[in-house]
């Protein structure tokens, strides 16, 4: 299903009628010292097979399979998630919201669930429930999450997804310091609480809730406080991570620093 086999043959490629590959491409334009990830899509999915030329430059192209994580950490409302997605759809990683597995697990309790076995039990469907985006639910998760069998249920599946080929930007609380300890690339985004409960009033004004802002700032601070707080894979930052302090940036200034830095350690890589 691959149409990578042309890497096989670098001297002609294409020749053969197969697609040819823009990564291979844009590597040899750039004088074959750079290593790209092709961006042909297989099944749906961008293939991200890396394409990397040897130095001298008239030696074949090898190829491998393509890990490459981008962990980002950081409390509520601090923008990860915008960013997030910005530096999956720019590179086109898949991208994983951690919390979303924490928030489903958490509404599953409000149901009447066992924490433990609901984490266990967990269904991709559970994901896509509706009223995963309350502040209740957030409450809920960042109890669940203060359960070290609840997260240890929910590790496998996160660790698979930032190994998949292709690329993968997941972000959460403990990303850099538990689930992907070997990330490519880890930041930490933040802001002060005041800020971040100010963003996420707008937000909860906006579809409709009567909420006050001191009410919003004290759930800010008792959410970052158990996070922060709970013993097992707390939110801090990594040793290896750079910070991003959106108090006082625009989100676009803070999806570009983002993405120079993916941008940066992909050239490493
Ligand atoms: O990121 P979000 O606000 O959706 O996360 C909801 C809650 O899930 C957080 O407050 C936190 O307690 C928990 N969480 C976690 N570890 C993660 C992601 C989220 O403990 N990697």
């Amino acid at each position: 299903l691959c149409s990578h086999r042309h890497v096989r043959k670098p001297a002609d490629p294409g020749a053969d009628g197969q697609a040819l590959c823009a990564g291979w491409l844009a590597a040899r334009a750039a004088g074959g010292h750079r290593a790209e990830p092709c961006l042909l899509v297989h099944l749906g999915q961008v293939c991200g097979t890396r394409i990397v030329p040897c130095p001298c430059g008239c030696c074949p192209p090898e190829r491998e399979s393509m890990k490459f994580t981008v962990a980002i950490d950081g409390p509520a409302a601090a923008g990860k998630g915008t960013i997030s997605k910005a530096v999956a759809a720019h590179f086109g990683f898949a991208h994983l919201d951690t919390g979303l597995l924490y928030r489903a697990v958490g509404a599953k309790v409000l149901g009447g669930a066992n924490a433990v076995d609901a984490a266990e039990m967990l269904m991709p469907a559970d994901l896509e429930a509706g009223n995963l985006r309350t502040a209740e639910v957030a409450e809920a998760a960042s109890k669940v999450a203060a359960i070290p069998e609840v997260r240890r249920a929910l590790v496998e599946f996160q660790q698979s997804f930032a190994r998949r080929s292709g690329g993968a930007v997941l972000d959460g609380r403990d990303i850099g310091t538990v689930i992907c300890p070997e990330a490519e690339v880890k930041l930490f985004v933040t802001a002060t609480p005041e800020v971040r409960a100010q963003r996420r009033l707008l937000e909860l004004q906006a579809s409709g809730s009567e909420t006050t802002f001191d009410e919003v700032l004290a759930d800010v601070l008792a959410r970052d406080a158990r996070d922060a707080g709970r013993t097992d894979a707390p939110m801090k930052v990594a040793e290896d991570a750079v910070l991003i302090d959106t108090s006082e940036m625009e989100i676009a200034d803070a999806v570009d620093a983002a993405l120079a830095e993916v941008e940066r350690r992909r050239d490493l890589a």
